[in-house]
């Protein structure tokens, strides 16, 4: 996902720490040990850690640009792996996926993979966090050159980012993301997919891993879901194997 350092660290200046990064922040300190799956370039960790957190803190990605930036903080263990290579066997109370890391599983089989590695990672009634984009909204529509983003980099280059849908198949938005110049020459572009699942795929591919839902919310003050809800929250309980 992050091509070097330079796309690392503008991440983290385009997706500044937000109320869905309290939200989770507020679980992470409640637990005493954590997987952060897809932690990107670790900031929840390290705000958690800052926010006097004492016990073991895992951040998984198997991106190492990110993971470079992450390891900035050597009082966390950084794991560069996918989710579905994870091994670890009931070693954590909470496993979390923040900023819409369910929707990097794309295809089924990986989908299936990293939830089913990410529950045997969790101790049985540990719980899993997540969100994820609201289909019924198709955010995607405004992912468009008509809605740039005016940045100003770690270097102090002044960058506009443009979004560009390419195409909609079944659940599957890809799209591109373009770092350009103010007057619009391209530095580079990058390509990613998203899978878009509603509430009752989510709740069935969540089901078969081996998760119950126990609450959704459809914001991050723990609002309710509803079919206009931007995001669908999501906290599930690891169920008991074979129960
Ligand atoms: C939108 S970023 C979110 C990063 C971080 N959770 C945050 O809140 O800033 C999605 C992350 O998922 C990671 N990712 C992509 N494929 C993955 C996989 N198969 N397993 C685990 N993480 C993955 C990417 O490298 C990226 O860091």
């Amino acid at each position: 996902m992050y091509a070097d350092d330079d796309a690392a660290a503008l991440y983290d200046l385009l997706n500044p720490w937000d109320a869905s990064d309290d939200f989770y922040l507020s679980y992470v300190l409640a637990a005493s040990s954590v997987l952060d799956v897809g932690c990107g370039t670790g900031r929840l960790l390290h705000r958690a850690r800052e926010a006097g957190h004492g016990g073991r803190l895992v951040g998984l990605d198997p991106d190492p640009a990110a993971l470079a930036r992450a390891r900035r903080r050597a009082d966390v263990e950084w794991v560069e792996r996918t989710a579905a290579g994870m091994t670890w066997e009931g070693e954590f109370d909470l496993a979390v996926m923040a900023s819409n890391v369910f929707q990097v599983f794309v295809a089924d089989e990986e989908l299936r993979a990293s939830l089913a590695a990410t529950r045997a990672a969790i101790v049985p009634g540990g719980r899993l966090v997540l969100g994820t984009r609201n289909p019924r909204v198709r955010a995607w529509e405004g992912w468009n050159p008509a809605n740039p983003i005016d940045v100003v980099d770690h270097q102090g280059r002044e960058l506009r980012v443009l979004y560009q849908v390419e195409s909609v198949a079944g659940d599957v938005v890809t799209f591109t993301e373009t770092t350009a110049t103010r007057d619009g020459r391209p530095l580079r572009v990058d390509r990613a997919s998203l899978r878009f699942l509603d509430v009752h795929e989510i709740d069935t591919v969540l089901g078969g891993a081996g998760f119950e839902v126990e609450t959704r919310y459809g914001d991050w003050s723990r609002g309710p879901l509803t079919t206009g809800s931007d995001n669908i929250v999501v906290v599930a309980a690891a169920k008991e194997p074979h129960a």
